[in-house]
């Protein structure tokens, strides 16, 4: 396939960024798009130029680096796929594929199309964990019963990989579908009752402190998330807030 690529470069953080074109020729369609990518990297580098600054790590679907808004869509045109998933035979030849980066003020750009996406990090620090007794005679996790529609669904929301698409595809640049997964991953579970009011009110202040915008329910996080977190989760961590609020 032979494609044009309209792909945002941005020197740093503080540089004025702008679209640029390239053409790249002999694309396979069994490519994955990072693959297409390493390409005209490596034809930029062969022609003395800067190759494009992109995030991936895993490019398996798990580790949540690859943030590409491809075509207006946070991970492009397929559906629960990360942008390492997705490959060129979602693209036809002659096609325009525009590429820039996750968009949010609370992920600013470092270089082209990699963004900090460090808030998350201080988002889970705030409490996105169970502190666990390690004295020796602490219960096995396996002797505690857990309703089995419960484990299913903290297990739905644990597969939340991070990756900050819902951020990029909201109006409101909201992080309510990430922090929505964290919370309730734990929610669901006996182990996360002890923490669970500190908890929620930690993550959602810390959250608003990042500078993310709230929900307003368009969805649009859903329907782009990789790992097709619903927004499900949203509603129950604002029930879980609210309990908290009450407490005091
Ligand atoms: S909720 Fe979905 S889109 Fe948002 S960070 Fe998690 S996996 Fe990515
Ligand atoms: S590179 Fe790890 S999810 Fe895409």
């Amino acid at each position: 396939m032979n494609l044009t690529l309209k792909i945002w470069r941005q020197a740093n953080a503080d540089a004025k960024g702008e679209m640029v074109t390239y053409s790249i020729a002999d694309v396979s369609p069994d490519m994955s798009f990072l693959e297409m990518m390493d390409m005209h990297n490596e034809q930029l580098i062969g022609n003395g130029e800067d190759p494009v600054a992109f995030d991936h790590d895993c490019r398996e679907g798990i580790c949540g680096m690859c943030s590409m808004f491809i075509n207006g869509e946070a991970h492009g045109p397929d559906r629960l796929v990360t942008t390492c998933q997705l490959h060129m035979r979602k693209f036809k030849d002659g096609d325009t594929i525009t590429i820039e980066p996750f968009r949010a003020n609370a992920f600013p750009v470092i270089k082209d199309l990699a963004v900090d996406r460090s808030a998350f990090d201080r988002i889970q620090q705030a409490g996105g964990f169970v502190s666990v007794n390690t004295s020796g005679n602490t219960q096995d996790a396996n002797a505690i019963p857990i309703d089995k529609h419960d484990a299913d669904k903290a297990f739905d929301a644990a597969t939340c990989i991070g990756c900050g698409a819902c951020v990029a595809s909201c109006k409101n640049a909201s992080a309510m579908l990430f922090v929505s997964a964290k919370v309730s991953q734990y929610a669901l579970l006996p182990q996360g009752k002890v923490e669970a009011t500190d908890r929620v009110m930690s993550m959602v202040n810390q959250m608003d402190e990042e500078g993310f915008g709230n929900c307003t329910n368009t969805g649009a996080c859903e329907v782009e998330c990789p790992k097709g977190i619903s927004l499900e989760n949203i509603a129950r961590m604002n029930r879980e807030f609210m309990s908290a609020t009450l407490k005091g």
